[in-house]
């Protein structure tokens, strides 16, 4: 029996690891334990369904609002980071989902690493602030982590004889890893960005997300992101990262080898399909997820990404190349940054130009990095993007 612990059962990426979980069999893989962070009505549906021993609420205000009405099969933590960091190194625990979206998920992510655990990341956030030093950290206490997001998964999926303890070794036959992107909903948008409302950021082409990655998607910031988390799970330098625009998201991105043969994983884009192979891993089960017909795959389109259209993605490689704080100044500023957008506070293409501002500003301490000075540029880059947010007047996005 596999005992499941889920941060972030209430998002996009933790309704679809239950939906997998429900559909595979009970004796096999269990939910021991979820989070929330705000979704009080979801949570306490998935409280009565699953039945965990454990449930933890995040906020103060929607702890308070579910304490009394938790059933008894199921302890309710206190709010706050010290539960998930208590959840993530649960003894009785076989695996941790961490769903969570940003930078909240570092020190949930540390505990679990030190606990040795065996981890399924769709998280990425923590990886592109202190990736070199997370994976360094799993190898010392012999945690694992299996990518959950569908283009590292795909790349891990695309390893030839390489498990999940040992990926790093693969990188000598790897000539270059092919990311793909779906190019977000304005790939082909030929007006100003400067108009772009939060609703037509939030139309994803072909994802359906939680709305900080989806906007991360139509910056392609996402992709950066990617780069950097593809970069540090399986230590391969930058240059062998192609990003190549894939509209269809049918080939979830490759691995050409040194011989020139690229091996790709290819399927419908639905996330349940990465989250179950992390969750059964390394056993594949039959799944609900609707299956690819070949027949029917008229067109795959592969082309170069538009670095001018999208400076973020260029914010983001070139963070990447310089390493040290700067990809945890880049992480701390979008996410201030896509949350002023979507208040309506800053205009699209102000995310950008804002990440920039507190990128400029910055002079990376340390190199490797510790996770400590991660945190702390982490901390910086919020407080410098939020002062330049107050000191400056922006044009409003229209909402
Ligand atoms: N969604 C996808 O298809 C997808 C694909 C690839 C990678 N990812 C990555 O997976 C992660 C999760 O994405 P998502 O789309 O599932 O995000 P989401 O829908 O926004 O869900 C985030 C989850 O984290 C909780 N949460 C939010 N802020 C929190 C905080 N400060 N403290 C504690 N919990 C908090 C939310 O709780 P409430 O909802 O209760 O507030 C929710 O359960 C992200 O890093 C994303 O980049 C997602």
């Amino acid at each position: 029996m596999k005992q499941i612990v889920i941060l972030g059962s209430t998002g996009s990426i933790g309704v679809s690891a239950l939906d997998v979980i429900d559909s595979l069999s009970e004796s096999e893989y269990s939910v021991l334990a979820i989070t929330g962070n705000t979704n009080t009505k979801l949570f306490l549906e998935q409280i009565k369904i699953f039945r965990p021993r454990y449930a933890a609420m995040f906020s103060e205000a929607s702890y308070n609002e579910i304490k009394g009405l938790v059933p008894p099969h199921t302890k309710l933590l206190g709010p706050g980071i010290e539960s998930l960091a208590f959840l993530s190194i649960l003894p009785e625990a076989d695996l941790i989902i961490n769903g969570l979206v940003g930078a909240v998920g570092f020190v949930p992510l540390i505990a679990a690493i030190k606990a040795g655990k065996t981890i399924a990341l769709a998280n990425k956030e923590p990886i592109v602030m202190a990736g070199r030093a997370l994976v360094d950290e799993c190898r010392r206490w012999n945690a694992t982590i299996i990518p959950v997001d569908s283009e590292p998964s795909a790349v891990f999926q695309s390893l030839e004889n390489v498990d999940a303890k040992s990926y790093f070794k693969a990188e000598a036959q790897i000539a270059q890893v092919l990311l793909t992107a779906s190019g977000g909903p304005f790939l082909k948008y030929n007006g100003s960005l400067d108009n772009v409302t939060p609703s037509q950021a939030l139309a994803h082409p072909r994802w359906k997300m939680g709305k900080k990655i989806t906007v991360d998607s139509s910056t392609l910031m996402n992709k950066g992101f990617e780069a950097i988390e593809i970069m540090h799970l399986f230590s391969l330098p930058l240059e062998k990262i192609k990003i190549v625009v894939h509209p269809q998201s049918i080939v979830h991105s490759a691995v050409e080898y040194q011989d020139g043969s690229i091996l790709a994983e290819l399927s419908n884009p639905d996330m349940r399909l990465p989250i179950q192979y992390a969750i059964t891993y390394p056993k594949r089960l039959p799944s609900p997820v609707k299956r690819l017909s070949i027949a029917e795959m008229s067109k795959l389109e592969f082309f170069e990404p538009d670095l001018n259209k999208f400076p973020c993605l260029c914010l983001a490689l070139d963070a990447a190349k310089k390493g040290g704080t700067y990809p945890a100044v880049l992480n701390a500023a979008d996410e201030i940054a896509v949350n002023a957008f979507l208040a309506g506070d800053i205009l699209f293409t102000d995310i950008a130009k804002l990440v920039h501002s507190v990128l400029k500003e910055h002079t990376s301490q340390d190199k490797p990095i510790s996770l400590s000075a991660a945190a702390q540029a982490d901390e910086w880059a919020r407080e410098k993007a939020k002062a330049i947010l107050e000191a400056k007047t922006y044009k409003k996005a229209i909402i």
